[in-house]
């Protein structure tokens, strides 16, 4: 029924969302390249098990923290290479605070962990004489987010958990990315599983197709080149090569389970050698 209610909607433009009328049915295509052992309905099951690391102790001895389970092993496997020193972590979307204290108790006991919310009331949990802070703002307000990013930033990490609307989570890795995240960080956007919700898609395109598209931008490098020009010492060798900020600063993208993350890393110019 709600599936009809969408498509009617979306049919006379009633909906704000221009998303693809896709959105409303939630079917998957799959494409005819693949065989058939690939894409035949499987049952998937409930797991028996809790995740098995130190993050989600913390989680569980703690209240107030809205997590999905299978991101705990996520969380271990990007954000473990950030313990061993103080840094600054901003979180998107504070909530009732929890996650804020799981953070300062995961990481380094200086580091500097920032949480921004639109709502007021999560002014309470900032501890600031524990180096967690709270600025009461939204994640679709760029010249709101320099201002925290001018206090508290650059950042190691940035975790967007707001509002999980699609136009928000693309102004947030717009306005933050290049400025706000440090070399070497890390930019984690999670519960993308919205972007198939049709209530959280309010942009032309959802940010998960944004981030398809950056999966070209890693390899805009070899767009209309060809391998000797990358080729160590070779006569046609190129010495530089104009790519778009995105192609030269992103080192990976790594899709997940509700999870995109994005590595920041200045590029060279790619180089092979035949020996
Ligand atoms: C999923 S909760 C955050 C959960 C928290 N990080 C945790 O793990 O427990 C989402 C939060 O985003 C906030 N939010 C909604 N719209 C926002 C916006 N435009 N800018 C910043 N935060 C927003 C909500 O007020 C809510 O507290």
């Amino acid at each position: 029924m709600r599936k009809l209610i969408n498509k009617l909607l979306i049919k006379f433009g009633l909906l704000i969302t221009k998303a693809p009328a896709v959105l409303a049915d939630k079917e998957l295509t799959t494409s005819d390249s693949l065989p058939a052992e690939l894409t035949e309905k499987v049952k998937m099951t409930a797991s028996t098990s809790t995740p098995d690391n130190e993050l989600f102790k913390i989680f569980s001895a703690d209240t107030n923290v809205h997590k999905w389970h299978h991101y705990f092993d996520l969380y271990s496997r990007h954000f473990e290479r950030f313990r061993d020193r103080p840094i600054r972590m901003l979180e998107i979307g504070v909530f009732r605070g929890g996650s804020l204290r799981m953070w300062k108790e995961y990481f380094h006991p200086d580091s500097t962990i920032v949480g921004i919310d639109v709502d007021q009331s999560c002014a309470a949990h900032e501890i600031a004489d524990r180096n967690v802070f709270v600025r009461i703002g939204s994640q679709a307000d760029p010249n709101f987010l320099s201002e925290v990013t001018g206090e508290f930033g650059p950042f190691d990490i940035i975790l967007d958990d707001g509002s999980h609307k699609t136009h928000h989570q693309i102004i947030s890795f717009g306005a933050l990315f290049k400025t706000a995240l440090k070399d070497g960080g890390c930019y984690m956007v999670e519960d993308v599983h919205t972007n198939y919700w049709i209530k959280h898609v309010d942009s032309p395109e959802t940010f998960i197709e944004l981030a398809k598209q950056m999966v070209d931008m890693l390899h805009e490098p070899y767009f209309d080149r060809k391998e000797t020009q990358f080729r160590h010492q070779h006569s046609e060798a190129l010495s530089e090569l104009e790519v778009t900020y995105l192609s030269a600063n992103l080192s990976g993208i790594t899709f997940h389970d509700s999870i995109v993350v994005f590595d920041k890393e200045q590029r060279f110019l790619p180089k092979s050698e035949l020996r």
